[in-house]
């Protein structure tokens, strides 16, 4: 068993104005990751880089389609609020701004509507639509619950990009604890892995990435938040899997 320790790292910095505090956690964008069945999602390597047609197919992938800008807007009005622009059906960009700030939204509260674009080869994230409750990645707030990869104990996917956003009771701390794990194995864990965090995005506190089929070793957080992200190749998929977290209490389990 370790604790891992929290990095703040530079990354951080140079995303601030993504960022802020809820709750006593430090957050970005993500905290309210869907809503009414929109999601946001960006590529694998990072922030703006899919063009409409490769928007479309992140959507697809997971069993989803691009959202209109009627959907986004009614995930706006219970609280879904991202600074980032993404493809939404049709070829419009746009995103939800629920809190007016200065630096994302130009200061207004409502869809940021950057119109339909006429040029697809420009490089956005992407809104997706899908009503029927995704098993790939959520935001997770009981005491415990079972983590799995899509499908399992079936295969899952190729093309997978989960995220689940763990949050316990500020003072709590979490526990994951493995029960099955097989994802395909390269030497650098570079085709598909799960990446462990301890911070509430996969920015900071980057814990350890895990292929292979070696049961990875409990893992305890050193506060109330914690992201996992799965993520799979086109190729090979193997048999997925499987842990458990569980809310600890500080004072009461002692951590070493
Ligand atoms: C379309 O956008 C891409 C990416 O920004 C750019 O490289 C390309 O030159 C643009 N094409 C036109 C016709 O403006
Ligand atoms: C943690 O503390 C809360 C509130 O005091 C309690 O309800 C809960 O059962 C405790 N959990 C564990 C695992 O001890």
């Amino acid at each position: 068993m370790r604790v891992v320790a929290l990095l703040w790292t530079a990354a951080l910095v140079l995303t601030a104005d993504a960022w802020g505090f809820r709750d006593g956690v430090f957050h970005n964008s993500i905290w309210l990751e869907q809503a009414a069945g929109v999601y946001h999602r960006e590529s694998r390597s990072g922030r703006y880089q899919l063009t409409y047609r490769e928007a479309k197919a992140v959507c697809k992938y997971e069993g989803g389609r691009l959202a209109t800008l009627q959907q986004l807007e009614a995930a706006r009005q219970i609280g879904f609020h991202i600074c980032a622009a993404g493809w939404l059906d049709r070829g419009r960009v746009g995103y939800p701004i629920v809190k007016a700030g200065a630096n994302c939204g130009f200061g207004r509260v409502g869809i940021i509507d950057y119109g339909y674009r006429l040029n697809k080869s420009e490089r956005w994230d992407v809104y997706c639509y899908n009503p029927t409750a995704k098993e790939c990645g959520g935001v997770l707030t009981e005491q415990q619950k079972t983590i799995q990869s899509p499908g399992f104990p079936d295969q899952y996917q190729d093309h997978q990009i989960c995220y689940w956003h763990i949050r316990v009771r500020l003072g709590q701390r979490i526990r994951l604890h493995f029960l099955e794990f097989d994802v395909e194995d390269d030497t650098a864990c570079l085709a598909d892995f799960l990446d462990v965090y301890d911070s509430y995005d996969d920015v900071s506190g980057f814990a350890g990435r895990f292929c292979g089929d070696y049961l990875p070793d409990d893992i305890i957080s050193t506060g109330n938040v914690m992201t996992l992200k799965f993520l799979s190749d086109a190729s090979v998929t193997a048999g997925g899997f499987q842990l458990q977290y569980t809310a600890l209490n500080a004072s009461k389990d002692s951590v070493h």
